[in-house]
């Protein structure tokens, strides 16, 4: 019998908000089996010491190997765990991706997918604020080539696939519409979001256009909902879904809040957490 509140699996666990997610649920007492990939190059054994020496980790954390590009492969990650979180992405678009996995484990009670903001707004719609009841527009995208649009496009077809595996076999999935993640890492890469986020404090005038006028979000609010999904008794319906610069626009989080979720990071100290963060890993502002 597993301790704490039990056994969940991350998937992406090297990745910004998938590492950042491992550190926010060993705190919090769960158990966690993340999964990450092989290197390409098998001669490059992955460095996960990032994550091994969090406080807990060698109790709690397994570190195990899966790809997407072969869905059984996270049977043995997700083996036993009571919820998972799919926070990893693929670069192509892999139909139902570890959803059949959790499947044929019987002790998974919930699957949270980590969607994006560009499956839900990138329509050409000219609402001021969107929700998770929209969805972007594959065909819009194709033509309009808006930037971003093939990540969109993935996005929007694993959304809506993993939404369907779920319905079709009784399998419990809620999913999370983060906009552009901000604030401190873990993860030795310096994640796209925070840099572009920072653009202009690294001197990047170009990167700054696809970000000014976008909708953000901090990290560790992020990880939190997550969670907050998981553990709430009923999230059905619960999903949060320039330089000339591109207008996002914003993403109602009615149905989270109303839920009972609070934020607690505004918009001054998502930079503040980032900024910080980069100075201590040596990142040049
Ligand atoms: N950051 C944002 O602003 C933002 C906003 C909205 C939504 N999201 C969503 O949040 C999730 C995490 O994003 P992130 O910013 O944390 O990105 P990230 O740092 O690039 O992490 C992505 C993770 O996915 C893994 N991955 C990629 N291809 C894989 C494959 N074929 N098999 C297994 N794992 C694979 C990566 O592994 P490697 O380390 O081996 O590459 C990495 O761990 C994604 O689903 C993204 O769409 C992010």
């Amino acid at each position: 019998m597993e301790g704490g509140k039990g056994r969940v699996c991350v998937t992406g666990g090297t990745g910004f908000i998938g590492s950042w997610m491992i550190k926010k649920l060993l705190e919090d007492g769960y158990s966690v089996n993340a999964t990450v990939r092989s290197s390409s190059n098998p001669e490059h054994k992955k460095d996960v010491s990032f994550l091994t020496n969090l406080a807990g980790a060698s109790q709690k954390l397994e570190i195990m190997k899966a790809d997407l590009r072969n869905p059984e492969s996270f049977k043995e990650a997700i083996e036993g765990c009571i919820g998972v979180f799919h926070v990893a992405t693929p670069v192509d678009f892999e139909e139902r991706e570890a959803e059949e996995a959790c499947l044929s484990v019987k002790s998974v009670k919930r699957v949270i997918y980590t969607s994006s903001a560009s499956a839900v707004t990138m329509n050409g719609k000219e609402e001021q604020v969107m929700d998770e009841s929209f969805w972007s527009d594959e065909e819009y995208l194709r033509t309009s080539k808006k930037f971003g649009w093939s990540y969109a496009i993935s996005k929007t077809l694993t959304e809506k696939a993993v939404l369907e595996f779920g319905d079709k076999n009784g399998l419990q999935v809620v999913t999370v519409i983060p906009t552009f993640v901000l604030g401190p890492f873990i993860c030795p890469k310096l994640p796209g979001s925070v840099r572009s986020s920072l653009s202009l404090a690294f001197g990047e005038k170009e990167r700054f256009g696809y970000i000014h006028e976008t909708p953000m979000v901090h990290v560790d609010d992020v990880a939190r909902a997550h969670i907050f999904l998981l553990e709430h008794p009923n999230p059905k319906g619960s999903s949060v879904k320039e330089v000339k610069g591109l207008k996002l626009p914003d993403l109602s989080s009615k149905k989270l809040i109303d839920a009972g979720f609070k934020f607690e990071y505004g918009l001054e100290q998502m930079f503040v957490d980032a900024i910080e963060c980069c100075k201590q890993k040596g990142y040049y502002l």
